[in-house]
């Protein structure tokens, strides 16, 4: 059977570092308390004029040569962000030309802080069914954009980044000792959209908007939701807890990616933590951890490898792979 592998994973950090002690200067915050509540330490932004396209394209060029592979190769970009560049195109497409590729399709998915697991999980479907070979998967963010700088609840919680990972297709086995994705699971329940939105919008208000968050709302949905859909992957292809290698989490806060850990019975070493470097850069957290990660030795050829998200919709989902 066909399986998408991983073939090359890349990502890009805007230059610019900001600490959490920038944010007291005009906020009534802490270190201590971003710290403590969130596990945050620093976050990059984006450089004025720098669009989440930029941050792809630079994350998309790492992947491909990771992968040995031009532009040209790729049949698909599905890109996940919340923050693109203009209401249209796609943002996948302004990429698209940006690589210099002149071939096959591109578009956005639009799943807020589950945008990644969406498009692997859509990338996957296509390489399955034969659509197509190679699909770059991106997930990109300028986050910095769409905060409201006088709420200390969200402000010194989000940062920008971009990940990308190239999919291809490849003959398995059709078991679970197989590399490539191995099962997938994608939630969501638009009841709980209040919780964390954008108080703008195109056919709304003709306006961006600003990120709102009930933070303690989404947290108590966040551990329960993540353990469900983990639980629902490991289950379709008959794994346990103990098979798992890696996990890669969403990179919210530190408090849920232990408290979730911790429900599943994984152990803190075999999790991937990069949420005090990059705060929660939504759809490119996942991609952005793989990268690092692998880069640091901590996600290797062949392991069994879980990654989980959840955010805005309420939107939820996991994935299975063998690296
Ligand atoms: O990626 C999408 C998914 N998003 C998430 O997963 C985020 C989920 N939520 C969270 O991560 C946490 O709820 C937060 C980090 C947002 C907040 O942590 P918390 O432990 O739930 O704190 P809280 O909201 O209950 O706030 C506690 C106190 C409040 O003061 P009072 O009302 O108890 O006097 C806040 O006003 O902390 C105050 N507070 C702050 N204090 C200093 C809120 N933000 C700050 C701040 N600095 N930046």
């Amino acid at each position: 059977m066909i399986r998408a592998q991983v073939r090359g994973v890349g990502h890009y950090l805007p230059e610019r570092v900001v600490e959490n002690d920038w944010f007291t200067t005009f906020l009534e915050t802490s270190d201590e308390w971003i710290r403590s509540r969130s596990g945050i330490e620093r976050r990059h932004f984006a450089a004025e004029g720098q669009t989440t396209s930029d941050l792809a394209i630079r994350a998309a060029q790492a992947a491909l040569n990771d992968a040995g592979l031009r532009p040209d190769d790729i049949d698909a970009i599905v890109l996940a962000t919340s923050t693109p560049d203009l209401t249209f195109p796609a943002t996948a497409t302004i990429v698209q030309a940006g690589l210099g590729m002149t071939r096959g399709f591109a578009f956005d998915v639009q799943a807020v802080c589950a945008g990644f697991i969406y498009a692997l999980s859509n990338a996957n479907a296509m390489i399955v069914s034969g659509q197509a070979k190679r699909v770059l998967v991106i997930g990109a963010e300028t986050f910095s954009r769409i905060m409201n700088w006088e709420d200390r609840g969200t402000c010194v919680l989000f940062g920008d980044g971009a990940g990308a990972l190239i999919l291809e297709a490849a003959e398995g086995d059709g078991t679970n000792f197989d590399r490539g994705i191995l099962a997938t699971d994608l939630q969501s329940d638009g009841r709980f959209r209040d919780i964390l939105q954008v108080s703008g919008g195109v056919s709304s208000s003709q306006t961006t908007g600003h990120l709102m968050m009930a933070g303690k709302e989404v947290f108590r949905h966040a551990v329960e939701k993540l353990a469900t859909s983990t639980v629902a992957v490991m289950d379709q292809a008959g794994v346990t807890a103990a098979d798992i290698d890696r996990v890669v989490p969403h990179q919210a806060n530190v408090r849920i990616i232990t408290g979730t850990a911790r429900k599943l019975a994984l152990p803190m070493e075999k999790v991937v933590v990069t949420v005090q470097d990059h705060g929660n850069t939504s759809a490119a957290s996942i991609p952005l951890a793989m990268s690092v990660a692998q880069s640091s030795g901590q996600l290797n050829r062949g392991e069994l490898v879980v990654t989980e998200a959840i955010g805005g919709g309420l939107a939820w989902g996991a994935v299975l792979l063998r690296w």
